[in-house]
């Protein structure tokens, strides 16, 4: 069974070994210098140590089944060019709300999808296996997360189809939208948040978006699910801090910036939001 892994960055290079170790035959499409690195070989190191002479390519070819791990801004042109290839189904494990939304206007079969798997990229080629996690599947469009998840199993990594994806999705944007822009502004690992200062913002914009979250008809104790996660992974740097640090675009446009348009949806004030996404603009601008 042939699967694609378009976008083979830290969590989709991690999730292409897995599969390639349980026997599936994996195109992993990468840019730029990933994609030169991977020409070489793929390391991954941590929980397990191994490396992998694989399949790369920078364009969309046709397979199976398809794991869509690009960073958010970059899933409408992936579509695109996903678009002009076959494959049954597509499969998002990505961060922010609204990727499959777009998905959806481009293909029959979606899932939703979300992970706790932590990954992180050493170097171009070199992905570090640093937790592992769970997947959560729902799907968007069509039938195909039960189908997913049985690919995942048989990987050995761990998969459930849950009813309520669209919920988690929020959810797990709500605890980026507090963790990632704290720490990227101030240039930190997650468990620093927990200190005095920072907390006192992140209790904030947990609370904010907590409430946005009820007026979406989801309910969530943001608060303590973020105090738990920055526990959890309090020596990780969050995978916004990684992208400021390469000068690369975050995807805060999907995270605080998808809580400021629901805010303004339902004409309420999101302050702390609001200044956690104009900051990381601000950043950005900096980068040129
Ligand atoms: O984006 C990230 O870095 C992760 O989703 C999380 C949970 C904040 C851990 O670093």
């Amino acid at each position: 069974m042939r699967i694609e892994i378009f976008g083979a960055g830290a969590l989709g290079s991690l999730m292409g070994a897995l599969l390639l170790k349980a026997g599936f035959d994996v195109i992993f499409v990468a840019r730029g210098k990933q994609f030169e690195a991977l020409k070489r070989k793929l390391k991954v190191s941590g929980i397990m140590n191994e490396e992998f002479d694989i399949y790369v390519t920078d364009k969309a070819e046709d397979a199976d089944f398809v794991f869509l791990t690009v960073k958010a801004y970059d899933t409408e042109n992936a579509a695109k060019s996903l678009s002009k290839v076959r494959f049954k189904a597509i499969c998002s494990l990505q961060n922010g709300v609204g990727n499959e939304e777009i998905l959806m206007e481009y293909f029959d079969n979606v899932v939703g999808g979300i992970t706790t798997y932590g990954a992180n990229l050493k170097e171009y080629g070199h992905v570090v296996f640093a937790g592992e996690g769970e997947v959560f599947l729902g799907d968007f469009k069509g039938n195909y997360a039960e189908k997913f998840k049985e690919i995942l199993r048989e990987a050995n990594i761990k998969a459930e189809v849950v009813d309520d994806i669209r919920r988690r999705i929020w959810v797990k944007a709500a605890i980026n939208a507090v963790i990632n822009p704290l720490t990227a502004i101030c240039r930190v690992k997650n468990g620093k948040i927990l200190e005095r200062d920072l907390w006192f913002i992140a209790e904030r914009i947990g609370k904010e978006c907590e409430e946005i979250l009820s007026l979406l008809g989801y309910d969530a104790d943001v608060v303590n699910a973020v105090k738990e996660v920055a526990i959890k992974t309090s020596e990780n740097r969050s995978s916004m801090l990684q992208d400021i640090e390469r000068g690369k675009r975050t995807e805060i446009d999907f995270i605080n910036g998808a809580f400021v348009k629901q805010a303004r949806k339902f004409g309420i004030n999101a302050i702390y939001n609001e200044i956690m996404f104009k900051l990381i603009r601000g950043i950005e601008l900096g980068m040129g």
